[in-house]
C-alpha cells in the first residue's frame, strides 16, 4: 500500500469519532481514560505503518483477536468503517460488547485457539496482548494458525513482551509473582522464551527475545516478515508484523519485479 492509500485511512480515522462507550467490566480501563484511548490509537499507527510495507491495496476484512471489550476494536472500526470486522475473545461479554458497539461479527474463542473456526480470510489481523499470556508452544501454533487465515498479501500484527517488559515488571507494576518472574527470566535467558502461568490458571505471562520471535515467524511458510518493532504498541509491547506474501516469490523481470499471479 502506498503512502497516499494509507493516508486515506488515516484521514478517515482522524475525521471519525471513535466510540467512547466503555463497558463497565472492561478491566483494561482500570489504567484510566487517557491511557486507554492512547493505546487504541497507537494500534492504528502501528497498523497503518505496517500497511505501507505491504502489497495490500485495501483493507476489506479485519480480525481483532483478542478483542477484549474493544480497546482497539473501536479504533479499527473508525479507521476501516466499511470493512467486515470480526471480533474474537474467550470472554463472551467482551465479544458481545464489541459485536454490538462496533458492528463486529462475534467469534467466541476456546482455550486452544486452533479449535476455533475463525472464518476469513482476513486482510488484517490485529493480535494485541494474546501471546504475552501464553507459552511458547501455543504462541508458535497459534501464530501459524492465524497466518493461515490471512488472505493474499494480508497483514498480521502481534504484540509480545520484549525487553521493556522487564522494566515494566520491575519498575512500574509487577505482572506476576517474583518467583514466577525469576523463572520466566531464566527460561528466556536459556531458550529465548519464558512463560509461567498465574496460580491455578492455564494463562499467565510470557517474555520473549526479539530473535526468538523472528525465528518463529521465519518458520511459517508462504509468509514474509515485514518488521519487528521494539515497543511498537503504546511504547510498551513489541510488535511483530507478518504478511501473507511468499518470501520465496521470484522476480519476473527488472521493471515489474513481482509476478502478477
Ligand atoms: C490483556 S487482554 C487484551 C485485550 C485486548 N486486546 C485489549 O487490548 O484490550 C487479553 C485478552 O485475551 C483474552 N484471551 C485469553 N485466552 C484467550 C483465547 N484462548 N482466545 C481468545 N482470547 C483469549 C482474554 O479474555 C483477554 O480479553
Amino acid at each position: 500500500m502506498n503512502f497516499t492509500e494509507a493516508d486515506r485511512y488515516y484521514q478517515q480515522y482522524k475525521s471519525c469519532r471513535v466510540v467512547a462507550d466503555v463497558a463497565s467490566d472492561d478491566v483494561m480501563y482500570n489504567s484510566g481514560q487517557d491511557w486507554y484511548f492512547y493505546v487504541g490509537e497507537s494500534a492504528i499507527n502501528a497498523v497503518l505503518s505496517a500497511l505501507t510495507l505491504s502489497r495490500l491495496s485495501a483493507v476489506k476484512s479485519v480480525l481483532d483477536l483478542p478483542c477484549g471489550h474493544g480497546r482497539v476494536a473501536r479504533h479499527l472500526r473508525a479507521a476501516f468503517p466499511n470493512a467486515e470486522l470480526a471480533v474474537c475473545d474467550i470472554d463472551p461479554a467482551g465479544v458481545n460488547f464489541c459485536a454490538d458497539k462496533f458492528y463486529g461479527r462475534p467469534i467466541l474463542s476456546a482455550p486452544d485457539l486452533t479449535s476455533v473456526t475463525l472464518g476469513g480470510p482476513f486482510d488484517l489481523i490485529w493480535i494485541g496482548s494474546l501471546f504475552t499470556h501464553v507459552n511458547r508452544d501455543r504462541a508458535e501454533r497459534w501464530l501459524r494458525y492465524l497466518c493461515e487465515h490471512l488472505g493474499k498479501d494480508g497483514v498480521l500484527l502481534a504484540s509480545f513482551h520484549g525487553s521493556f517488559a522487564r522494566d515494566v515488571h520491575l519498575r512500574h507494576y509487577p505482572m506476576i509473582g517474583a518467583d514466577a518472574w525469576m523463572r520466566i527470566e531464566q527460561q528466556c535467558e536459556s531458550t529465548g522464551y519464558g512463560y509461567e502461568a498465574y496460580p491455578s490458571q492455564d494463562y499467565g505471562i510470557s517474555f520473549s527475545r526479539a530473535g526468538t520471535i523472528l525465528d518463529m515467524a521465519c518458520a511459517i511458510p508462504g509468509t514474509r516478515i515485514l518488521g519487528y518493532t521494539e515497543r511498537g504498541w503504546a511504547e510498551h509491547h513489541d510488535v511483530l508484523t507478518i504478511a501473507k506474501t511468499d518470501r520465496a516469490q521470484d522476480w519476473i523481470n527488472a521493471a515489474n519485479r513481482y509476478p502478477s499471479d
